[in-house]
């Protein structure tokens, strides 16, 4: 069985990371999920628990469960996918932080990455936001690039995160290796 980690973000579209991990465990992948801390405010632990079958990792598992939850999820995974992707994971990403679980298990992979961002327009054609995504790119980091249209906010430009079907086909076919 194919294993990859989606790891979410605090965007207002982490919601739609439990149609995306569905689309994988019905494809017969074995998904783990990992959530930002302020990403557990907006999607339930509980919810991507029961989708995927298995433990979702939080900091909370981290620290309050003593479980090395970077190591584990780096054996684990043969993608990572962070979906949605926020500004700040991009700029951890891209700088070596590793404050939390989610950047911690970043800097611990052996496995392809892939980010699909999603931000307010304003955020995503920041230069600090694109420089950290050339950064990330020049590494071999894969993205699937943010959709056109009116954001949660209200604004309309490039920032909105990429259809869930589009980012499952761009992962599926990084792990089949097409
Ligand atoms: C309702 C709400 C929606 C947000 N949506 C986004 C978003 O789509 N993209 C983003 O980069 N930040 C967004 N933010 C800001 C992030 O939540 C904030 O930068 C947070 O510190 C990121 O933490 P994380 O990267 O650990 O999840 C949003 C904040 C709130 C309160």
């Amino acid at each position: 069985m194919k294993k990859i980690v989606i790891a979410v973000g605090s965007s207002i579209s982490a919601y739609k990371s439990c149609d995306l991990a569905r689309l994988f465990v019905k494809a017969g992948y074995n998904v783990f999920v990992a959530l930002t801390e302020n990403a557990t405010k907006m999607v339930s632990p509980l919810t991507l628990e029961a989708l995927t079958g298995n433990p979702v990792f939080t900091d909370a598992t981290l620290w309050e469960k003593h479980e090395m939850g970077h190591i584990f999820l780096k054996d684990k995974a043969e993608l990572f996918l962070a979906a949605p992707a926020t500004a700040n994971m991009i700029g951890k990403f891209a700088n070596g932080i590793a404050d939390d679980l989610v950047s911690t298990t970043f800097l611990a992979l052996e496995c392809p990455a892939m980010i699909a961002p999603a931000m307010n327009p304003n955020m995503f054609a920041h230069p600090a936001v694109q420089m950290n995504i050339e950064r990330l790119k020049s590494w071999g980091v894969k993205f699937v690039e943010p959709e056109e249209g009116l954001v949660a906010c209200g604004d309309q430009g490039k920032g909105r995160l990429a259809d869930i079907n589009l980012i499952f086909e761009a992962a599926v076919n990084v792990v089949e290796g097409k």
